[in-house]
């Protein structure tokens, strides 16, 4: 990896991506055989959640558990020095005192960066903002590699809110990477990307083309990307009320797919998967999921051993 720190995907090279996943995939094999393996042992990380997280934030401790280590995890506002006022420098300050990496979560963009500049130890950034989730790509991407045995060339469709959707925007950004056939971003126009995503898929010769209804393009995609509306990062409740429920994949869409598309969904779902989804081949959200454990044992292997 491209020194220490990992807060953006765009900074983590194709080769990077590929030897991470090399290492998932030896990781996977080996818990084939080993309930736990002990190569961060003695090692401990810090979680500072400052927004909710089910699965970022578990199963990074996981990972951490897995490889032999242990971990910390910052409290929540009221039961930790924070809600006397202590501010995010000082608390970034005490944890790189306490542990080996940390790993970080924030409302806004830009927080893992400047915890990186305050902390020695390496950062981790587990979401920030709307543009940066740099470890829910590798483990979409690890999915897809996994299940077609490559990433290059694909047909994708980004379906949702691709305007405050960090895990969208980063697996985009990830995706590209691989010189993808095409990606097409679908959302509501009141959701569609704003240019900064747009200038940097430009910058890299990614063909790309947006859309506003999933029908047109479902029979051509190999890898359908969902997401759900970010309710909590609308300026005005109003904005929400007029999107909220625009669109939706069921098996009366999904009816014109193509017999190898994948569908996956970094979740939390809200509406917009059907449920009846899950019981289709397509369905490959809750292998990503789960595959968020040995990808991030792989990569904080990388991140505390080289
Ligand atoms: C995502 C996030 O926090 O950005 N969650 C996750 O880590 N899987 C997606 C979301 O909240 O919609």
């Amino acid at each position: 990896m491209e020194g220490p720190d990992i807060i953006s995907i765009t900074e983590i090279s194709k080769d990077e991506l590929k030897n991470l996943f090399n290492d998932t995939k030896k990781i996977k094999e080996e818990l084939r055989h080993e309930r736990a393996l002990n190569y961060l042992e003695g090692y401990v990380m810090a979680t500072a959640f400052f927004e909710p997280s089910t699965r970022t934030k578990l199963s990074f401790q996981v990972a951490m558990l897995k490889m032999g280590g242990s971990f910390i995890d910052l409290p929540p506002y009221e039961a930790s020095s924070r809600a006397k006022g202590e501010n995010f420098a000082d608390t970034i300050r005490m944890l790189d005192s306490y542990a080996d990496v940390i790993v970080i979560r924030h409302r806004l963009e830009g927080a893992a960066r400047f915890a990186a500049e305050i902390a020695e130890s390496p950062v981790i950034n587990g979401g920030d903002g709307t543009r940066d989730h740099p470890t829910q790509a590798m483990i979409d991407l690890y999915t897809i590699f996994e299940e077609k045995t490559k990433l290059e060339g694909l047909s994708v469709g980004v379906l949702g809110d691709l305007k405050y959707g960090r895990a969208a925007k980063s697996f985009t950004l990830g995706i590209s990477k691989f010189e993808p056939r095409i990606i097409y971003l679908i959302s509501p126009p009141q959701l569609a990307p704003l240019d900064d995503l747009k200038e940097e898929l430009d910058k890299m010769n990614t063909d790309y083309e947006e859309v506003s209804d999933l029908r047109d393009v479902i029979g051509e995609l190999e890898v359908l990307y969902v997401t759900r509306i970010q309710k909590e990062r609308f300026p005005d409740p109003l904005e929400y009320e007029r999107v909220k429920g625009s669109y939706r994949v069921d098996l009366d869409l999904l009816s014109e797919a193509k017999d190898d598309l994948m569908i996956l969904h970094p979740l939390p779902r809200v509406d917009e998967l059907s449920l009846e989804v899950d019981n289709t081949h397509y369905a490959k959200y809750f292998t990503q999921a789960s595959n968020g454990v040995p990808v991030r044992m792989a990569l904080l292997k990388r991140v505390l051993k080289g």
